[in-house]
Parts: structure tokens; sequence; C-alpha cells
């Protein structure tokens, strides 16, 4: 289980400290969730900070990208070595064209689909040119929600399609994820799992133990 602490829950005035909490974790990524305060309504960082933050860590970046135009976005993230680049299905109208070019610059290309998007929007073919879904568990722009029960069927569906296809993508959930949940998220078929204030509001800043306990569930 591959767990990604969403950075939009860290302590942003002590960033490099927190980041060096996740040294020496093995299957972790960062997620960083880059919003535009137009596909989503907030703002979080740009290039010039995920530059910095990439060149603290040896952890495998994943850039969840919550804009309206992220191809705009591949030649800036791709100079800062972010390992997986994530758009949003209903942000973009000619999907195959930008997997093609994201794939060009990124080992790893993802689709995030909203709450309310149901996975049968992509097309087989197309998921069999995809590293990774990503099932948003919640709608996204904030941290701290609750996690929405329906995303139990989606990712079961999903595997499902996975499972008829023979395609070995990773199934990613994001949002309200805790350790009351994990357990069936895993069951469901997920292998990748983000989570911003489970871990980031532990109070002892005992990350670790957090992701541990994830890990467990
Ligand atoms: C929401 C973001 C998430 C968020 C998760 O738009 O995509 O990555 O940070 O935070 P929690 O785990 O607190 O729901
Ligand atoms: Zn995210």
């Amino acid at each position: 289980m591959i767990i990604a602490p969403s950075l939009l829950s860290a302590d942003f005035l002590n960033l490099k400290q927190d980041i060096a909490r996740f040294d020496g974790i093995e299957n972790l990524w960062l997620h960083l969730d880059i919003m535009d305060g137009h596909f989503v309504p907030n703002l979080t960082f740009g290039a010039g900070v995920l530059k910095e933050l990439s060149s603290i860590t040896n952890h495998k970046l994943d850039a969840h990208l919550m804009v309206t135009n992220p191809e705009e976005y591949i030649q800036p993230l791709s100079k800062i070595g972010i390992y997986n680049y994530t758009f949003h299905w209903e942000a973009v109208t000619h999907h195959d064209s930008l997997i093609a070019k994201a794939r060009d610059h990124f080992k790893s290309v993802g689709v995030a689909l909203n709450p309310s998007t149901p996975v049968h929007v992509i097309p087989s073919y197309l998921l069999a040119k995809l590293d990774l879904i990503l099932i948003m568990s919640v709608n996204p722009g904030f941290g701290g929600q609750s996690f929405i029960e329906g995303t139990i069927d989606k990712i079961l569906k999903l595997t499902q399609l996975k499972n008829d296809l023979g395609l070995s993508f990773q199934i990613q959930v994001d949002g309200g994820i805790n350790d009351n949940n994990v357990k069936r998220l895993k069951d469901a078929g997920a292998n990748n799992v983000v989570a911003g204030s489970y871990i980031f509001n532990e109070k002892n800043n005992d990350y670790s133990s957090q992701i541990t306990k994830l890990r467990e569930a």
C-alpha cells in the first residue's frame, strides 16, 4: 500500500521540518495538491515552492492538478522532478492528447475523477494508457472534509474494470481517509491512499505512527 501524505495539511511555515519526518519511510509518495482558484475555490503552491520541496526529499512527488488548464503545468512540473502527474478528467476536453503529451515528461500519468464523475467515463482504450486513476472521496479544494461513502462502490466498479481488462494501473483514493475507512478502501481494490489531516493533525507530530496505523488498519 502506498501512502501519500497530502502537504495541503502540513505546517506551511515549517515545511522542511514536516517533510523530513517522512525520511526513510518506504512506499511513500508526497502528494502535492496544486490548485488554481478556478477549477477549485482555493489556491496552494506554485512552481517556486515545489522546486524547493523537490530539492529536500527523495520521495516520489505526486502532483494532483486541480486546475482548469493542466497542460500548461506539464513544462514547469517536468523541470522539477515530478514523478506522477494527475489531471482532472472534468477539466479537459482532449484527454487522449493530454495523456500523450504528459507521457513524454512523466514516468507516471494519472486521471482524477470528482465524486460525481462515474468511472465509466474513461473508455477502456484510455484506461490502458494510464498508470493511475485517482478516485476523489471528497469534493476537491480543501483538506479535512468527511469521506463520501459512495466512493467504495466506485472503487469496486473500477477494480472490476481493471480485472476484466487485465490492466495494472494504480487505484488511488483521496479525501477524508483515516484508520476507520482505509481497510474498506484496500479491500475494494485501492493500493494508494492520500491522507492529509489524518497524518498532519497528530498532536505530537508523530506522522510515522499515523502511517503505520493506516497500513495496519
Ligand atoms: C483535496 C485534496 C486532498 C486533501 C486531502 O482537494 O485533493 O489531497 O488534502 O486531505 P484530507 O486527508 O484531510 O481529506
Ligand atoms: Zn489531492
